[in-house]
């Protein structure tokens, strides 16, 4: 039987049937509620002109994150908040601290994506709590907006300024207890015209909907899926969705490795993996996509679907990072670089879903360093992502680790280079022989992002880069791997 979504908005429960269950929440907020202060720009996450705030319970606690509304379906919505931009006036009609700020900052000249930016200070106005934010900061919550007008300057001016106006009071108490009254104990089924949206509640509620429903696609995050559907114009029959899932959105350390639900954000994974390795993923972490699309796509995600040009996926390799799937017939969990057999190919049997992701801590010796490389420092794919954990050992590499995405159909690890690597002494010599050896590990494509030499030489120089900041005698300084650590 399908039931209703139930989210709170404009201060009352709202409750939608009737529209297709991947009609967007930007489709929802535009056309049925007309609602048209959240603008389209892309309709592919890339612009921000349709951010808004989504609340939800975590852990019982009120999360508020700047998301994507163009990308995410509105049955997403359901148990949850959803803030706009015509929420920020005051009852008495006085501007909003963020409002009053990019009025007198001059942070808006078209105004098409004045909204957008609003949502996305808003965002971080609330999760600042009062402090001053700082430069990387503002940067970090404005890296999925773009403006073609103002060039950026008075936008940041009025992320300053608004912390300096009469602060205006939000009551998380009191929403939080609100969103309490609106969450499920089962899961739910919603339809609407042959499209079905499973909403499962526990991982077994999980498997058994994917034994049920083979054929469905699984949602999580919906920053890769929300565009089969915007750009692409398929037609999603059934959809089980994993974000109500509270197992899949742990984070747990043990046996030496850091397990990271498979439901957890990247924002959230990547600040758990960021608290051990934090000069070696933070550039990583600022650099994947952008904010909103952190704060909704999912670790998980970006190892399920596994692309060539995922970020996750040769950082993750190259620890030696196993991946815990769960089916029908139980829990089985294989090393990352075994689940990818070809291009979009992955070792998951029927009724499997990626339940975990089990990433080593730290151990003596071991190096990592990761590099991407795209055309913009935010919000942009890459074109050659790479990734060496080197065990070091007195100069000598007692292990060697390397992967790339952007090199190959899959995320692949260079078997040739590291074999040239394995017992020498870290030296020119050994590297050059490695730089040689990886045009034999890969023949890399020519695309949009780059062409094939580019990336065969960008992937030898990295390797050259790795080796100026790790050798023995004359280690480059680490001050520039740190600033991202400690901004
Ligand atoms: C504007 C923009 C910028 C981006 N920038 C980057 C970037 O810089 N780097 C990068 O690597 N990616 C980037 N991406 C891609 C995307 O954000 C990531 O791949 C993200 O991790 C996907 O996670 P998700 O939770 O949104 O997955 P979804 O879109 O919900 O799902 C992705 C795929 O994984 C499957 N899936 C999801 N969860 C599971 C599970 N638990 N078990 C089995 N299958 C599952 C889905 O069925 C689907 O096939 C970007 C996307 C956008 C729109
Ligand atoms: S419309 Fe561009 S990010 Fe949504
Ligand atoms: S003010 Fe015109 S696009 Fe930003």
């Amino acid at each position: 039987m399908s039931e209703p979504i139930r989210f709170y908005f404009r201060g009352d429960v709202h409750e939608v049937h009737g529209v297709a269950p991947t009609q967007t929440v930007l489709q929802h907020l535009r056309e049925d509620l007309h609602c048209t202060g959240t603008k389209e720009g892309c309709a592919e996450g890339d612009c921000g002109a349709c951010t808004v705030v989504v609340g939800t319970l975590e852990d019982g606690e009120l999360q508020m994150k700047a998301v994507n509304a163009c990308i995410q379906f509105t049955p997403t919505l359901d148990g949850k908040v959803l803030f706009t931009v015509e929420d920020l006036q005051q009852a008495d009609g006085a501007l909003h601290p963020v409002q009053q700020a990019l009025v007198e900052c001059h942070g808006s000249q078209c105004g098409f994506c004045t909204p957008g930016f609003a949502m996305s200070l808003w965002g971080m106005y609330l999760n600042q709590e009062g402090r001053a934010p700082t430069r990387c900061q503002i940067d970090d919550a404005l890296s999925g907006n773009l403006c073609r007008c103002t060039g950026y300057r008075p936008i940041i001016d009025a992320a300053r300024r608004m912390g300096e106006l009469p602060p205006v009071a939000f009551d998380r108490a009191a929403l939080a207890e609100t969103l309490r009254g609106l969450q499920r104990d089962a899961g739910t089924v919603y339809g609407f015209a042959g499209q079905t949206f499973h909403a499962p509640r526990t991982l077994d509620e999980l498997v058994a909907a994917r034994a049920a429903h083979p054929e469905a696609v699984l949602l999580a995050g919906s920053t890769d899926v929300g565009l089969w559907v915007t750009k692409q114009m398929r037609v999603l029959a059934d959809i089980i969705y994993l974000g109500h899932v509270a197992e899949l959105k742990t984070v747990r350390e043990a046996g030496g490795f850091l397990e990271i639900g498979a439901g957890v954000t990247l924002e959230d994974a990547y600040g758990a993996v960021c608290r051990h390795y934090p000069g070696e993923l933070g550039e990583l972490r600022q650099r994947f996509a952008s904010l909103p699309i952190r704060h909704a796509g999912t670790l998980g995600g970006n190892v399920a679907n596994g692309s060539p040009i995922g970020d996750s996926m040769p950082w993750l390799i190259a620890l030696g990072s196993s991946i815990v799937l769960r089916g029908p017939d139980g829990e089985r969990t294989l090393a990352l670089e075994d689940f990818y057999l070809g291009y979009q190919v992955k070792d998951l049997r029927a009724g499997e879903v990626v339940a975990a992701v089990r990433v080593p801590l730290p151990r003596p010796g071991v190096v990592l360093r990761t590099y991407k490389l795209a055309k913009r420092f935010d919000q942009d794919i890459s074109a050659v992502c790479a990734a060496f954990a080197f065990t070091l050992d007195d100069g000598i590499v007692r292990d060697a680790r390397i992967a790339f995405g952007g090199m190959a159909a899959t995320p692949k690890r260079a078997a040739q280079a590291e074999g040239a690597l394995r017992g020498r002494a870290w030296d020119e010599a050994a590297l050059d022989e490695a730089m040689a050896a990886l045009a034999r590990d890969y023949a890399p494509l020519s695309d949009m992002r780059a062409s094939s030499g580019y990336r065969m030489k960008a992937a030898q120089n990295l390797l050259r880069r790795y080796w100026y900041e790790t050798r023995r005698d004359d280690p480059l300084p680490a001050a520039a791997l740190n600033a991202f650590a400690q901004a």
